[in-house]
């Protein structure tokens, strides 16, 4: 591990993903002691005119302290000072080096580094001016050894053409090593243990293929609304919003084939592959809706054909997967709020148990909440009659790992960033292999082509879209529901 300075430098430090997301992350890292392995120095930037102190009482509201000790959230708030002006303003920008500066060449730093992270909290519309900003007024120039990072946060592009734009004007001032695009959903727990499961276990290896697997949901659910976020969400929709970044990733590492190690590169390697083995979405591989009252949000034009939820399913043209449905599906202000990969089998060949009236066997990755694995497998009921019925082979993590406190998925990107790794982001061409998939689809959707079905908020969304669901071939288990233990 490297030692001495670092800066992390909250760019839109007044903002509500900063003051939600980056900042406690930056916080639990603190309380971890990984930030005082270095030299750290927080600074926040943005246009508001702030004091230090200030900021750090805004801050403070939103930093995690149940049961833990409240000199550290004094002791790590006196790490964070305060750099007001515009993100094209070149003034501003010297103001902040000289500040970043000022702790690097200081008698109690370390000798010999400037590392500095720049993380992006800002709508993507002011990233170029921010990176050239960044690049000619803060890229240290002392010839002190170190790096310079970029961290960005999505929405990444609209579609095909903006996001490579995007990607060529950074990437004129940075070279892909440092730049991080994040996608939060691969810092989740169970995310990140899908290249351990599928590679590391003799169980999948040969059932992991088009054989065995009938049908792939990869399901996002929330059971609210856009609240507060209707105009920035008008302006996208769900598929840019939760399935061209977050489901796609998790997508690839479901279907992807083993990377050669378990380097970053090479699993990135992988990705890129199986996005660019994605057939064309046709029309009839998607449902869309809206639910009823989206528009009443005053930031949402009264025309709004956005979709708020939306079921796409994707084929892959390979030998591992021909033929086998992924059915992706997001929606807000639905009737419950969880993430989860769900893989059906194929029934049973010769059966003689008719078990298929039992249901199909099913492995269930649940992202959130209660993280859990399970397997739905068919067994003799217990007792003295000779039925078969459903049951499950469960790992709920709550109850398996009690000692463990999972992180939470910002905290870990951000130590990824510190750290230099790469895994956990969104490669340039992954990205473009993300857009190439999803644009014809938006365009048409931009177009008025498609329209949202309206669905009533807190419903399983629109009738049409469990129409798909069977019509792909998945088989729903009736009188079967799983119930996470309680400790
Ligand atoms: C964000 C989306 O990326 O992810 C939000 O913009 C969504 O619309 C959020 O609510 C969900 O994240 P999580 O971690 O709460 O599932």
């Amino acid at each position: 591990t490297e030692t001495g300075c670092l800066s992390i430098i909250v760019l839109g430090a007044s903002g509500d993903l900063a003051k939600k997301k980056t900042f406690p992350a930056l916080f639990n890292l603190y309380q971890q002691g990984f930030l005082q392995l270095n030299d750290v120095h927080i600074f926040g930037y943005s246009r508001t005119q702030l004091c230090d102190d200030e900021l750090r009482e805004r801050i403070k509201g939103y930093l995690p302290v149940e049961n833990k000790v409240s000199s550290n959230v004094f002791n790590f708030l006196q790490l964070i000072k305060y750099v007001s002006g515009a993100y094209d303003s070149p003034e501003g920008f010297q103001e902040l080096d000289k500040a970043i500066s000022e702790h690097e060449t200081s008698k109690k730093s370390h000798e010999g580094s400037s590392r500095r992270l720049f993380y992006l909290a800002l709508p993507p519309s002011v990233y170029p001016q921010v990176c050239k900003m960044i690049k000619i007024f803060c890229t240290n120039k002392s010839g002190l050894s170190g790096w310079t990072r970029v961290v960005f946060e999505k929405p990444f592009g609209k579609d095909l053409a903006s996001a490579e734009e995007l990607s060529a004007q950074i990437g004129e001032l940075f070279d892909e090593p440092q730049i991080y695009r994040i996608d939060h959903y691969l810092g989740k727990e169970l995310v990140q243990n899908l290249l351990v499961l599928r590679f590391a276990n003799r169980f999948f290896l040969p059932l992991w293929n088009r054989d065995n697997i009938s049908n792939v949901q990869i399901v996002f659910r929330e059971d609210f609304g856009t609240e507060g976020r209707g105009g920035y969400f008008d302006q996208y929709g769900i598929i840019r919003d939760i399935i061209q970044n977050h489901l796609l990733q998790i997508f690839c590492l479901v279907a992807m084939e083993k990377p050669v190690s378990t380097k970053p590169e090479h699993i990135r390697d992988e990705k890129v592959k199986v996005l660019q083995s994605v057939n064309p979405i046709r029309d009839e591989d998607v449902v869309l809706g809206q639910y009823r009252g989206y528009k009443d949000d005053p930031t949402v034009p009264d025309d709004s054909v956005t979709p708020t939820f939306a079921t796409v399913v994707l084929h892959i043209h390979n030998e591992r997967w021909e033929g086998v449905p992924f059915i992706l599906k997001a929606g807000k202000a639905l009737n419950s709020r969880k993430a989860e990969i769900r893989v059906q089998f194929k029934d049973v060949p010769g059966d003689i148990f008719k078990s298929s009236k039992q249901g199909r066997n099913e492995f269930v990755i649940r992202l959130q909440p209660s993280e859990a694995m399970y397997m739905k497998l068919t067994v003799k009921q217990p007792g003295l009659e000779m039925t078969a019925a459903q049951s499950e082979l469960d790992l709920s993590y709550r109850q398996r790992y009690q000692e463990v406190v999972i992180p939470e998925a910002y905290e870990r990107l951000i130590l990824d960033t510190i750290k230099g790794d790469q895994q956990h982001f969104v490669r340039r061409d992954e990205l473009k292999a993300a857009w190439e998939i999803f644009t014809p689809l938006l365009h048409r959707i931009d177009e008025g082509d498609l329209q949202p079905q309206g669905y009533e908020p807190g419903s399983r969304g629109p009738a049409e879209a469990d129409e798909l669901l069977e019509k792909a071939g998945y088989v729903q288990t009736h009188g079967y529901i799983w119930i996470p233990p309680t400790l």
